[in-house]
């Protein structure tokens, strides 16, 4: 059901290039990557995908969480216009798309859980801590934010990732953080942050930060 649901977010976008796309990303971050970040998300509640890009894991986690709503930002008007059309094409009714800069996000009501996927190296680092403090901010007590992103080392695998960054957005720059310095920007934001390692055959340094608001203890 969830290899069907990835085979029709991708058929929703008709522009062979963003299709190509999807197809890729669905591969990097694929089928059992989504389970190791989707396995943290509330069933049900507000879920805020920060840099949603096309929307294509917006559309995921609220197709498989039909008791979601998943509110989607991005900074490319481009893009969440083509996220609107996939979920109107799907008939998602639980997503929702914004246009709308991580650097100075306000959040404008709880939320249950918040994620960003291969955001943080595309802000730049004096925005990060403002934004990490805003989403905890806007969390529920028991709710929890995810990051995916990229570790710096070992840095064959950074230097791969920086090349793929650099074709796919030659003119933005990007700013990877080690796993110790954006644990501490995280702990520093007020969450207590556990590493979950993605290991993965491709070289890709992958790192899921699970941040919970609150301590379980
Ligand atoms: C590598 S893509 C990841 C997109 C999506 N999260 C995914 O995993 O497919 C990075 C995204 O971050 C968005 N982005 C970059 N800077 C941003 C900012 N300041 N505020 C919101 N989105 C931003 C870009 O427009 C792009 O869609």
């Amino acid at each position: 059901m969830r290899a069907e649901a990835i085979r029709r977010i991708v058929r929703a976008y008709d522009d062979p290039v963003v299709r190509a796309y999807c197809w890729a990303r669905f591969w990097v971050l694929r089928q059992r990557f989504l389970d190791e970040i989707g396995q943290y998300l509330p069933e049900s509640g507000c879920v805020l995908d920060i840099g949603c890009g096309f929307g294509l894991f917006s559309l995921y986690y609220a197709t498989t969480g039909p008791r979601r709503f998943v509110r989607g930002v991005d900074l490319s008007a481009r893009r969440i216009a083509l996220a609107r059309r996939a979920a109107a094409r799907l008939a998602v009714e639980n997503v929702a798309y914004e246009q709308g800069d991580a650097r100075d996000f306000k959040g404008d009501g709880e939320v249950a859980a918040a994620y960003m996927l291969d955001i943080v190296h595309h802000v730049a680092p004096e925005h990060v801590g403002p934004l990490l403090r805003e989403l905890h901010r806007c969390l529920a007590d028991e709710g929890v934010l995810l990051v995916k992103d990229v570790d710096t080392r070992p840095a064959p695998k950074r230097w791969f990732t920086w090349l793929l960054d650099r074709l796919m957005a030659p003119a933005t720059p990007v700013r990877y953080w080690s796993a110790e310095e954006l644990t501490a920007a995280l702990g520093a934001a007020g969450f207590v942050v556990r590493r979950h390692a993605m290991r993965d055959f491709l070289p890709y340094p992958h790192v899921l930060y699970v941040c919970a608001k609150r301590s379980a203890a």
